[in-house]
């Protein structure tokens, strides 16, 4: 949550925070602001509630200029969104600007030491209480902005990736990390901040992921200098070549990433797969897994922990696991696992399952997992990201960059590493026979041109949305492998659309939910056919008997389902521990169109990031 962004160099540092910005605003969108030192050493802060476009509304015709500036785009954690709260946050002499991402834990307490010595705020935000330490420290300690924020970090409890300047060293930026993101992009004669790699990318490839508990020192023209806060040795810098193009990170002609990220799904999904099949669907590879077979052979008992979708993907794994691996796998809440008091012992597998590889919740299961003795195995798309850089070993589901707030190809990406996984698993430990394990991961295989098979579907759910936009409820239900795909698909209209959702397990519908059934509340069943289709095909019953509308998900050529169902999409015949990935795509169509046809903001919907770098 928030995007920091940095520039020192010779360029106009407007027009890259702004472009910056704009790259970042998937991860909060409540405010914005930029502060930038011009030729004549005056630090002008510009800040704006709303959108970045709204900063640059407001920022037009103000001075602009300078080569050294920071920027910050705002997910409301402490304050309102408003233009107070916005940041940067500046000192009260006007002398250091901030930029902040994460939480400051102990904000109060500092508060009030520093209130008690003379200091007024003006925001309610822990990120002013940080910046006014930083100078406190300055003026009693008589040093640089750099030794008082390397102090700073020792006196702050929190999770925080800043960036710091200085009105009086304007040749400076200092940045610092502990538990939230922060990339430095190495150009010639210019340095680039930035929360991720998105907003560097075009400039240069040549980027230092910063670790936690460092600071680093961006001096113009200089060698970047990294250090440890505490030790303060110096850090030995590792430059990463960035395999990413601009390209990923444009709309490419769809209204929505959103759009774009679903209608990509074959391609991600192709390049998931690539390299990890072979052409027989024999054999399966991973890396990560067979560097470290012993684990896996040996381990009696896999813990996945995710938040959100991942959660949902993380439900199907353990479908995938105890069917082909016969290893018992609980699937927890990371936010849960994190403060529960859970068994954990060596032989435990721990797979963290995250998108950005930033969620906090996740992040701190992960430790948690690690302390205790667990093996832990990241599956993470964002390459370079806290959580991969945090595991024993891991593997990426390489669907490009996630833009739209509403998770979808990674998703699809997640499942498929998952099924890969647990057939090599399976394989290796003997609990998969060879003909198996070649039909679905010759099954695998066909996903992608599937997908685009069931794009044929897009007007006919277009139109459905048009009949259910009003709908003030919806049910979703489904069973075994598509109970989490019900999950999911609730949560996509939820959080696009904000019509109430409740994703169910279709029988279980029966001991209370069933009371909500009437006309108004349609219910979106996937019914494929699987080991529990005709169950599935009772639970319909009981919902059209109660007079409740239902949308059906059905195998192609079903002929039962769609004599009872009042609408049906049909998706194609497949193997049935792959069936999610199919029936998630009329799923996430479905929720866009009924978000776009409210008129919401489907990439940006109110309340939510992107990054939960936060509690
Ligand atoms: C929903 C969504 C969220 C994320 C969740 C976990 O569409 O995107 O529920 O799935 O915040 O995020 P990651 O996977 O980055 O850990």
């Amino acid at each position: 949550m928030c995007g920091i962004v940095g520039y020192i160099g010779q360029r106009r540092a407007y027009d890259i925070l702004i472009q910056g910005l704009h790259r970042l605003e998937y991860r909060g969108y409540d405010s914005s602001g930029v502060a930038i030192i011009n030729e004549e050493g005056s630090l002008n802060i510009y800040k704006s509630k709303g959108k970045v476009e709204a900063l640059e509304h407001y920022a037009e015709n103000k001075d602009l200029s300078g080569n050294i500036g920071i920027a910050h785009t705002r997910w409301a954690t402490h304050g309102e969104p408003n233009d107070i709260n916005a940041h940067p946050h500046c000192s009260e002499s006007g002398r250091i600007a901030m930029v902040h991402n994460g939480t400051i834990e102990n904000y109060s307490v500092l508060k009030e030491a520093l209130s008690n010595k003379g200091y007024t705020f003006v925001s309610q935000t822990d990120t002013e209480v940080a910046v006014q330490l930083i100078e406190y420290i300055m003026q009693t300690n008589n040093c640089s902005a750099f030794e008082a924020v390397k102090e700073a970090t020792k006196r702050i409890v929190g999770a925080y990736a800043i960036a710091v300047v200085d009105r009086q060293n304007p040749n400076t930026i200092i940045a610092a990390r502990q538990s939230s993101p922060l990339v430095i992009g190495v150009g010639e004669d210019e340095y680039f901040i930035a929360s991720d790699a998105t907003p560097i990318i075009e400039y240069t490839n040549k980027v230092v992921y910063l670790n936690d508990g460092e600071i680093a020192v961006i001096n113009r023209g200089e060698e970047l200098k990294v250090y440890d806060c505490k030790s303060a040795d110096e850090s030995k810098i590792e430059i990463t070549e960035l395999q990413m193009s601009i390209e990923e990170l444009e709309k490419g002609g769809y209204p929505h990433f959103m759009l774009k990220e679903i209608f990509e799904q074959p391609r991600t999904l192709a390049d998931c797969i690539s390299g990890r099949i072979s052409a027989d669907g024999k054999q399966v590879t991973l890396s990560g897994i067979i560097e470290h077979k012993d684990i896996f052979l040996n381990t009696n008992r896999i813990i996945i922990v995710a938040c959100g979708t991942s959660w949902h993907a993380a439900l199907i794994g353990k479908h995938l696991i105890e069917d082909f691996c016969r290893i018992p796998v609980v699937v927890e809440y990371a936010s849960e696992f994190r403060y529960s008091n859970p068994v954990i012992t060596k032989g435990d597998v721990l797979i963290a399952l995250s998108q950005s590889g930033e969620t906090a919740d996740t992040l701190a299961a992960l430790e948690k997992a690690k302390s205790a003795g667990a093996f832990v195995f990241g599956i993470c798309n964002v390459i370079g990201s806290s959580i991969p850089r945090a595991t024993d070993s891991g593997c990426y589901i390489h669907v490009g960059p996630e833009i739209g707030v509403a998770s979808t190809k990674a998703f699809t990406g997640q499942v498929t590493v998952l099924a890969m996984m647990s057939l090599l698993i399976g394989q290796m430990k003997g609990t998969i026979s060879d003909s198996k394990l070649q039909e679905i991961a010759s099954d695998i295989r066909r996903v992608p041109t599937l997908i685009k098979e069931i794009f044929k579907l897009n007007d006919q759910i277009q139109e459905l949305a048009k009949i259910f936009t009003y709908a003030h409820n919806f049910l979703y239900l489904g069973r075994g492998y598509n109970y989490p795909s019900a999950l999911e698909g609730a949560l996509k209209l939820k959080e696009i659309s904000y019509i109430h959702a409740e994703g169910y397990p279709a029988a279980e519908m029966k001991h209370g939910t069933i009371a909500l059934i009437d006309n108004d509340m349609p219910s979106v069943v996937i019914a494929i056919k699987d080991n529990v289709y005709e169950k599935t095909v009772s639970n319909i019953q009981q919902v059209k008997a109660r007079g409740g509308k239902v949308v059906a998900i059905v195998t192609e050529g079903d002929t039962i389902v769609s004599q009872m169902a009042d609408y049906v999409l049909e998706v194609p015949q497949i193997s049935e521990c792959l069936t999610p990935l199919l029936t998630a795509i009329p799923l996430q169509l479905l929720a866009y169109y009924i978000a776009v046809n409210k008129g919401r903001n489907v990439d940006q919907p109110r309340n939510l990031a992107k990054s939960v770098t936060v509690e």
